[in-house]
């Protein structure tokens, strides 16, 4: 099935690079657009995939739309694809906050599969957690399970609320560890240690706790324990971190995620801004 990419930002270009390089899909069977010709240009992976001049054009050569645009562009995207997907053409949404039946009733669609992915899925390690109508064909669900699977884990779900309530961990998350990873890089650097070797040292270490904690059933509990020692240095850091109110303002961070996912579903529910609804 031809695939049609709206948009190339950072997701568009994360899941277009995850998808030819998973080795399912080829560049031949992937049509890309964004608004900014100069974007498409700069993304490696968009070499030998095709491009329409418009985005109706593209639309109607494809049977599934992977919309990666900002949820403020969708009510444009909707009335430059009017007329222009089949009745059983596959909307696939990436879109925050952007609930299935917002997106049914926009397009005037029912075939509507909603992921949230995140940019890991450039190399084939997102995580993608995603909710479909119950209307895709056995050929159209085949088809999404790839998609997903060649991005990195898939995790489907039921509950549609379930991808809203993941969008601040699993679609902002790789922003959170290069966040604490940037903050141990400058404590590196302010403790003495240059910062080519600091990057080394605490890039190096992240990757490795992470896989050793994939490796033990994401045992997260255990491997802290197991480095620290009562009254040791690990739990010297550790009581620091808990002072300064860690756990209290990553919480407060996801509710923030949260909170702003939901004034996006809010945002979604109104009518098209062109009259569509
Ligand atoms: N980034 C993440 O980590 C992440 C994670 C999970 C979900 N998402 C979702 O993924 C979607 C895309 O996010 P992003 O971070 O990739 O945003 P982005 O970097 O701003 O990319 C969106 C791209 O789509 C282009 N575009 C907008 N309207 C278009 C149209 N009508 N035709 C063609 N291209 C169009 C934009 O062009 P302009 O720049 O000219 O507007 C931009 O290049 C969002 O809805 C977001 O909620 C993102």
């Amino acid at each position: 099935m031809k695939t049609f990419i709206l948009g190339a930002g950072s997701m568009g270009e994360a899941i277009l690079t995850g998808m030819i390089g998973g080795g399912r899909f080829q560049a031949g069977d992937i049509v890309v657009s964004d608004r900014n010709a100069e974007r498409l240009r700069a993304i490696p992976a968009a070499r030998g995939v095709n491009r329409f001049g418009t985005n109706a054009a593209a639309a109607r050569a494809s049977g599934a739309v992977v919309l990666c645009c900002k949820p403020r562009d969708l009510d444009g995207v909707v009335v430059e694809l009017e007329g222009a997907l089949s009745e059983d053409a596959l909307i696939v949404s990436t879109l925050a906050g952007v609930p299935i039946e917002a997106l049914q009733r926009k397009f005037s669609r029912r075939k509507v599969v909603r992921l949230i992915p995140n940019i890991a899925s450039s190399v084939n390690a997102g995580v993608t957690v995603w909710a479909a109508s119950p209307d895709l064909s056995p050929e159209q669900s085949r088809w999404v399970r790839g998609l997903v699977e060649s991005l990195g884990r898939s995790i489907e779900v039921q509950d549609e609320t379930l991808v809203d309530l993941a969008t601040p961990l699993s679609g902002a998350g790789p922003a959170f560890t290069a966040y604490f990873m940037d903050s141990l890089v400058e404590a590196a650097v302010e403790a003495g240690i240059p910062r080519p070797l600091s990057i080394e040292l605490v890039g190096g270490t992240i990757a490795g706790s992470m896989k050793l904690i994939e490796a033990e059933g994401w045992a997260s509990r255990a491997v802290r324990a197991r480095v620290t020692s009562p009254g040791g240095l690990t739990a010297e850091c550790i009581a620091a971190l808990e002072r300064r109110g860690f756990n209290e303002t990553v919480l407060q961070a996801v509710s923030a995620g949260r909170r702003k996912t939901m004034e996006m579903k809010e945002g979604a529910s109104a009518p098209c801004a062109a009259g569509k609804s």
